[in-house]
C-alpha cells in the first residue's frame, strides 16, 4: 500500500477498493508520515487534533466542513428580506456550533454590526474579533460581572430591576453612559422584565437616565409557527411596552419571526438558526443555504450471518448475510442516540441505513446492498441530502440541537 502515496488522492480510493476486493485486509489505508507530522503539537498549535484546519491532511477520520460564505450570504439574505432595521448575528453556542471564533469575524467582514451571544465567557472568547461592533450577552447582567463588561464594551441585556441597577451603578461609578439592551417579557417567562417590573418603570423612567439604551427587544415564544396566536398576542405586548418607556428603537424577530411578515419588523433582527442554514419556516421549503457538511470515513466492514446482532443491546439484528460498516460518529460526538433506525447516510447520493445503536464513539450501517464500500471510503451525513433538520426530524429533536450539539472531535475546515 506504500505505493498509494505517489497516486493523487482521487485515485487512492479505488485502488484500495481492488486491493480489498484482492483479499487484502478490510483495515484502514496507511497514512502519509507528512500528514501525521501535522497532528502533533507545536508552539504554534498546541492541540491540533482538536483544532480548526485550513485544509484537510490525510489522516482525519471525520471532516466537518463549514461554508463561512454560505453563513455570509444567509445573513445578506436576512438583510434583504429585514429592510425596516439592521439584522444582527447570533453566534452564541459557538455560533451553533459552527465556530464563533471563525463565524463571527467572517460576518463583521461582510458588514455585520451588531452580535449577540447567550454567556459573558462567550463575549469575551470573541471580543477582540470584532472591532467597533456591538456585543450584547443575553442571558443579562449577572452580580459581579459589571466592571467586566464595561472594560470590554459589552452591551448588556437588562431582564430585571436588579440587573438595571448594577449596570447603573457601574455607569455612575465610570462616569459615563453604559449601553444596554432592554429586555421585556411578552410570554417567553424566562427573562426579561415581567409585568410588575415594566410597570415600576414605567412609572419611574428616570431610573434609566444614566444608561444608554440602544434597543427594547423581547424574543417570540412560537414564530416558526405562524398561524400561532400567541405571536399577534406578543406583538400587542411588545408595542405596549414600547408606548410605556421613553422612546428608544425595537428588536423583535428572530430567524424565523423575519419570515413572519412587516408587523414582526423592527429596527434589529437577531436571528441565529437562519444563518446556519436551520429551515426558519418548517413545512415550507428551506430559504436558506446550506452551511455545514460531516463526512465520516469507514474504519471497517464486517461479514454477518442472518440473525447476528449488531451493537448494544443487539437493538438490531440481521435478517439476511449482511456487510455492516462501522464508522466514527457517536453521541459523544453530539450524533443523537436518540437516532430512530430508519436513519441513513449518503453514499453515491444513495441511502445507506444505520443499524444498531448509536454508541458513544461509533455507528454501524447496513453496506450489503453497497458492495463497493470498502474501509477507507467515506459517508456523508450531513450534506446537500441530510439537512440538520432531517437529522433532527430522525432524532425526534430540532436541527438547533443538532448544529449545537457538534462536537471538537471532528477535523474542521472552513470555506471562505
Ligand atoms: C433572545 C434571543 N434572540 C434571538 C435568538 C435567535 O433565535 P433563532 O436561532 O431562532 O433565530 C435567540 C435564540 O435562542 C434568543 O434567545
Amino acid at each position: 500500500m506504500t505505493a498509494l502515496k505517489c497516486l493523487p488522492r482521487k485515485f487512492v480510493g479505488s485502488v484500495r477498493r481492488c486491493f480489498s476486493r484482492l483479499g487484502a485486509s478490510e483495515t484502514r489505508h496507511d497514512v502519509p508520515a507528512s500528514s501525521l507530522r501535522s497532528l502533533l503539537p507545536s508552539p504554534e498549535n498546541p492541540s491540533p487534533a482538536l483544532n480548526r484546519q485550513t485544509s484537510w491532511t490525510d489522516t482525519e477520520t471525520s471532516r466537518l466542513t463549514v461554508d463561512l460564505g454560505a453563513i455570509v450570504a444567509n445573513w445578506q439574505d436576512l438583510r434583504r428580506r429585514h429592510p425596516s432595521g439592521d439584522v444582527a448575528a447570533v453566534v452564541k453556542a459557538d455560533a451553533y456550533g459552527l465556530g464563533a471564533r471563525s463565524v463571527a469575524p467572517a460576518l463583521h467582514a461582510a458588514g455585520c454590526r451588531h452580535f449577540f451571544v447567550a454567556h459573558l465567557s462567550e463575549a469575551l472568547a470573541i471580543r477582540p474579533l470584532l472591532p467597533g461592533a456591538m456585543l450584547g450577552v443575553l442571558n443579562g447582567l449577572a452580580p459581579g460581572q459589571a466592571e467586566i463588561f464595561a472594560a470590554q464594551n459589552l452591551t448588556a441585556v437588562l431582564g430585571s430591576l436588579p440587573e438595571i441597577d448594577r449596570w447603573t451603578a457601574e455607569a455612575r461609578r465610570l462616569e459615563r453612559r453604559l449601553p444596554a439592551l432592554l429586555h421585556v417579557d411578552t410570554g417567553m417567562n424566562r427573562l426579561g422584565l415581567d409585568e410588575n417590573e415594566l410597570a415600576k418603570l414605567a412609572a419611574d423612567p428616570g431610573v434609566l437616565a444614566e444608561l444608554k439604551l440602544l434597543y427594547l427587544m423581547t424574543h417570540l415564544v412560537s414564530s416558526e409557527v405562524p398561524d400561532d396566536p400567541i405571536n399577534q398576542r406578543q406583538r400587542t405586548e411588545f408595542a405596549a411596552a414600547c408606548a410605556a418607556l421613553p422612546p428608544m428603537k425595537r428588536s423583535l424577530a428572530n430567524s424565523s419571526g423575519i419570515f413572519l411578515g412587516g408587523d414582526f419588523a423592527s429596527d434589529l433582527a437577531r436571528p441565529g438558526a437562519a444563518l446556519y442554514g436551520i429551515n426558519p419556516t418548517p413545512g415550507q421549503p428551506n430559504p436558506m443555504r446550506q452551511t455545514v457538511r460531516l463526512d465520516i470515513e469507514v474504519l471497517q466492514v464486517r461479514k454477518i450471518a442472518a440473525g447476528d446482532s449488531v451493537g448494544y443491546n443487539a437493538a438490531w439484528r440481521a435478517g439476511r448475510p449482511s456487510r455492516i460498516a462501522t464508522a466514527p460518529l457517536g453521541y459523544a460526538d453530539g450524533w443523537p442516540r436518540s437516532m430512530a433506525a430508519c436513519s441513513h447516510a449518503i453514499f453515491d447520493g444513495q441511502p445507506v441505513p444505520l443499524v444498531g445503536r448509536v454508541s458513544m464513539d461509533l455507528t454501524t450501517y447496513d453496506v450489503t446492498d453497497f458492495p463497493a464500500i470498502m474501509p477507507g471510503d467515506w459517508l456523508n451525513v450531513i450534506g446537500p441530502g441530510r439537512t440538520p433538520d432531517d437529522i433532527a426530524r430522525d432524532a425526534g429533536t430540532n436541527g438547533y440541537e443538532v448544529l449545537t450539539s457538534l462536537w471538537s472531535r471532528y477535523a474542521r475546515t472552513y470555506l471562505a
